[in-house]
């Protein structure tokens, strides 16, 4: 089975700590997401479960196995990397078939199990084509058919998407959850594009520094981030942290909670007003010298930049922060 399970793994190159005491448990058919900005050590956990690196401390399982002396290729796990190497001089179809060959697969299962994967990822027409005959999201299909052809126990992918442009990695992320629905097979995903681990996730890890911040599923961080760090990290705008007076921790409202209102608690000065259409982003100013983003709906009328407002949240809207370790007050 496909479960997967880091217990105070740790990860040291030279003085840098990659991954520091990270303990998670992935279940098995379960899709979980890594989530955090660059070097917080996503790829380095990603790899200590594929073999491509050694665990400074700590176990890895994969099923009811302990794989840290375990070859990478007897993990029974495949890896999609946002580079997907593919062979040139090798037509679709062989590129993949290319890991039943090298396991000795006879012609006939292959020619089924390509012909599977293929199906699965809408690759049927193209399989006598040349990679360089395709385009980057046919050739990120192949990759991730080359990798499920041989059904392992755990998908591990580092950030597959990410070469692909803004349209196309909308429609490949939805086939991808389609895909891991049908095969039911377990996927490890790294990305650091929090819209993908919102829509993808049945539950994501947020890390930072190579350190594990909160685990959940994903509208469940997203309403109640453990911490500042994971508050702005998730949701565009992030959300507004400022200082309030009379209080000495920090006062979290994410943008769609901030209203600009007369009775409001908060004063503010408007300075920029940014229409994407459907909705506005007002740009005001704390007198603790904070800055906020209110979010209006298309139709509002806004207030000019200039102007004096007063900002409102409803109770539940509001997360409070420690002003010196950034955790979740939920006390307050
Ligand atoms: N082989 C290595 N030698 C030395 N340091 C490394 C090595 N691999 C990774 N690191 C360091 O470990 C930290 C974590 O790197 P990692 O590649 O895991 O980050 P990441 O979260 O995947 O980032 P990105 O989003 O940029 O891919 C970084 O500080 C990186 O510089
Ligand atoms: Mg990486």
């Amino acid at each position: 089975m496909g479960r997967v399970a880091f217990t105070h793994v740790s990860k040291r190159f030279g003085d840098t700590v990659a991954v520091d005491d990270l303990t998670l448990q992935i279940a098995d058919a379960e899709f979980f997401v890594l989530l955090g900005p660059s070097g917080c050590g996503k790829s380095t956990a990603l790899r200590m479960v594929a073999g491509l690196e050694d665990p400074s401390d700590g176990l890895i399982e994969i099923g009811d196995r302990v794989v840290n002396r375990i070859e990478p290729k007897d993990r029974d796990v495949a890896m999609v990397f946002q580079s997907y190497a593919l062979y040139p001089h090798l037509t679709v179809r062989r590129n993949i078939e290319f890991p039943l060959r090298t396991r000795d697969v006879d012609r006939k299962t292959r020619k089924e199990l390509v012909g599977k994967a293929a199906d699965a990822l809408g690759l049927g027409t193209l399989l006598d084509r040349k990679p360089a005959q395709l385009s980057g999201g046919q050739r990120q299909r192949v990759a991730l058919a080359r990798a499920i052809v041989r059904r392992p126990a755990v998908f591990l992918m580092d950030e597959p998407l990410s070469n692909l442009d803004a349209q196309l990695r909308v429609q490949t992320r939805s086939e991808l959850v389609s895909l891991q629905r049908d095969l039911e097979t377990t996927v490890l995903y790294v990305t650091h594009d929090q819209v993908e681990a919102m829509t993808m996730g049945h539950r994501i890890a947020v890390m930072s520094n190579g350190v594990l911040q909160q685990v959940g599923v994903p509208q469940e961080v997203y309403d109640k981030p453990a911490s500042r760090f994971v508050a702005q990290f998730i949701g565009t705008p992030p959300m507004n942290v400022f200082r309030v007076e009379n209080r000495t921790d920090l006062v979290g409202v994410r943008p769609e909670d901030l209203t600009i209102d007369p009775d409001g608690p908060w004063p503010a000065t408007v300075f920029l007003v940014e229409s994407l259409g459907h909705e506005r982003h007002v740009h005001c100013h704390t007198p603790s010298g904070d800055d906020v983003v209110v979010r209006q709906a298309g139709m509002t009328v806004s207030p000019e930049a200039g102007a004096e407002v007063h900002l409102n949240a409803a109770a539940g809207a509001v997360h409070h922060f420690d002003a010196e370790t950034g955790l979740r007050n939920d006390g307050a």
